[in-house]
C-alpha cells in the first residue's frame, strides 16, 4: 500500500501545542512534505524557541509516522519560526525588520521596567530567538546603562544602525544626548522624536522588539501605537497595592490603544537572600496574579527582590549573562518563555481570524 501525504498529516494531528492548544498540522508547523515511496520526510516549524514540544516533537512525529503502514524511513527536522502577532488593521502599519513589537510599561516609576525589559530581551535571545531593544524612555534613557553600552549613533545615510550587544540590536536616545544630559521634551518633540526612532532605525531581521516605556503618563504609549503595529505590552507591576492599582492603569490605558496586554510581571516580588538563597515573601503573595486574573489577562510569573539583579545592572552586566544559572536569571527565562507562548498564541488567533487570506498549511 502507497503512503500518502494525507495520512502522515493524519497522523502527525495526534501531536498538540500544549500553549496553543491546537495540532501541529492546524497550527501550520509542518512544511516540505515530501514521499518517497516508503521514506517520508517533513520539516516541523515551531512557533517559538522556548517550546516545550522543542526537546519531543521529533521524536513524536517520528513515532506516529512510523506506525503508518507502508513506511520505512521517517526524516524529521525540528524548526522554529516566530510568526507575527500584530494585527495593522488595530494600530499603526508593521515595523520592517520587526515580526513582534513589544512594549514594556508600568503604571508607575522605579518598579523594574528596563530591568525586565534588558533581561527579557536577553532570555529570548538566549532561546535562540533575534531580539532588539528600543530605549523607548526619551526621559532617562538608561538601557546602555545597563547594557554597559556606549555608542553613537550611526546610520547608513538612510537609517540609523542599531548598536550590538549581547547578541541584541539596541538604540537609545542615549546614544544621541549623552548619559548625563538633561533633555527637555514638549509635547511635539516627543511625538516627532518617537516616530523618527520607531520608523527610521534599520532593525535587521527580527523576532522580537522589546520598548523600555518610560513612567508614567501616555504620551509615548500614544505615539507608539500610532507610528507602527505593536503585538502586546508586558505591564510591570510590584506587590504593594499602590503600584497594583497602577498596573491596572496602564492595562487599561494598553486596551484603549488597542494594544493587547500579553501578560502582567510581578518584579520585586519575594526577597531571594544573596548568600544563603532563602526566598521569602515579605511584601505579601499573589497581588500581582490576582490583578491579572480580576482583568482577565495572563500572569506572566514572579520575579524576586535579588541584589545581584541590581549590581549587575549597574555594572552593565545584567543578571541573565552574570548569573545564568541563578533562581532569579531562571524566573526571566521562565517570563520570557510565556511572553513568547502569548505572542504565539495571539499569532495564531489572527492567523485564524483571517483564516481565508492566510493559508495554515502550506505542504510543499
Ligand atoms: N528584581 C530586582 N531585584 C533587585 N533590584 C531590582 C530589581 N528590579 C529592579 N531593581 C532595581 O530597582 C531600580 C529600578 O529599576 P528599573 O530602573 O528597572 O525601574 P524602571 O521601572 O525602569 O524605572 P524608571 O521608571 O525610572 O524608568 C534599579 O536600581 C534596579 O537595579
Ligand atoms: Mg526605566
Amino acid at each position: 500500500m502507497s503512503v500518502t501525504p494525507e495520512a502522515i498529516r493524519a497522523a502527525l494531528k495526534q501531536i498538540v501545542d500544549p500553549d496553543l492548544r491546537a495540532d501541529i498540522v492546524s497550527l501550520g508547523y509542518v512544511k516540505e512534505l515530501a514521499v518517497d515511496g516508503g521514506r517520508v520526510r517533513f520539516t516541523i516549524e515551531l512557533g517559538t524557541h522556548t517550546s516545550s514540544l522543542r526537546e519531543t516533537v521529533g521524536d513524536q512525529a517520528r513515532a506516529v509516522v512510523s506506525s503508518i503502514d507502508g513506511v520505512e524511513a521517517v526524516d524529521v527536522t525540528v524548526a522554529v519560526r516566530v510568526r507575527s502577532a500584530t494585527a495593522p488593521e488595530k494600530g499603526g502599519p508593521p515595523l520592517p525588520g520587526v515580526k513582534n513589537v513589544i512594549a514594556v510599561g508600568a503604571g508607575k516609576g522605579g518598579v523594574g521596567k528596563t530591568t525586565v525589559s534588558v533581561n527579557l530581551a536577553l532570555a529570548l535571545s538566549k532561546a535562540g530567538a533575534r531580539v532588539g531593544v528600543l530605549d523607548g524612555d526619551i526621559y532617562g534613557p538608561n538601557v546602555p546603562l545597563m547594557l554597559g553600552l556606549k555608542a553613537e549613533l550611526t546610520t547608513d545615510g538612510r537609517q540609523i544602525r542599531p548598536a550590538e550587544k549581547f547578541g541584541l540590536q539596541v538604540v537609545s536616545l542615549a546614544f544621541m544626548t549623552g548619559d548625563d544630559q538633561a533633555v527637555i521634551w514638549r509635547g511635539p518633540m516627543v511625538h516627532s522624536a518617537i516616530q523618527q526612532f520607531f520608523r527610521d532605525v534599520g532593525w535587521k531581521d527580527l523576532d522580537y522588539l522589546i520598548i523600555d516605556m518610560p513612567p508614567g503618563t501616555g504620551d509615548v504609549a500614544l505615539s507608539l501605537s500610532q507610528t507602527v503595529a505593536v503585538a502586546g505590552a508586558v505591564v510591570v507591576t510590584t506587590p504593594q497595592q499602590v503600584s497594583l492599582a497602577d498596573s491596572r492603569r496602564a492595562v487599561r490605558m494598553y486596551q484603549k490603544l488597542n494594544i493587547p496586554t500579553l501578560g502582567i510581571v510581578e518584579n520585586m516580588s519575594y526577597y531571594a537572600c544573596p548568600n544563603c538563597h532563602h526566598e521569602s515573601d515579605i511584601f505579601g503573595f499573589g497581588g500581582g496574579e490576582e490583578i491579572a486574573t480580576t482583568m482577565e489577562v495572563p500572569f506572566m510569573g514572579r520575579l524576586p527582590v535579588y541584589q545581584p539583579i541590581s549590581l549587575g545592572s549597574d555594572r552593565g552586566i545584567p543578571i541573565v549573562i552574570a548569573e545564568p544559572d541563578s533562581a532569579a536569571a531562571r524566573a526571566f527565562g521562565q517570563v520570557a518563555e510565556k511572553v513568547a507562548a502569548q505572542v504565539a498564541v495571539n499569532a495564531h488567533r489572527n492567523a485564524v481570524a483571517n483564516k481565508g487570506k492566510i493559508p495554515l498549511i502550506q505542504v510543499r
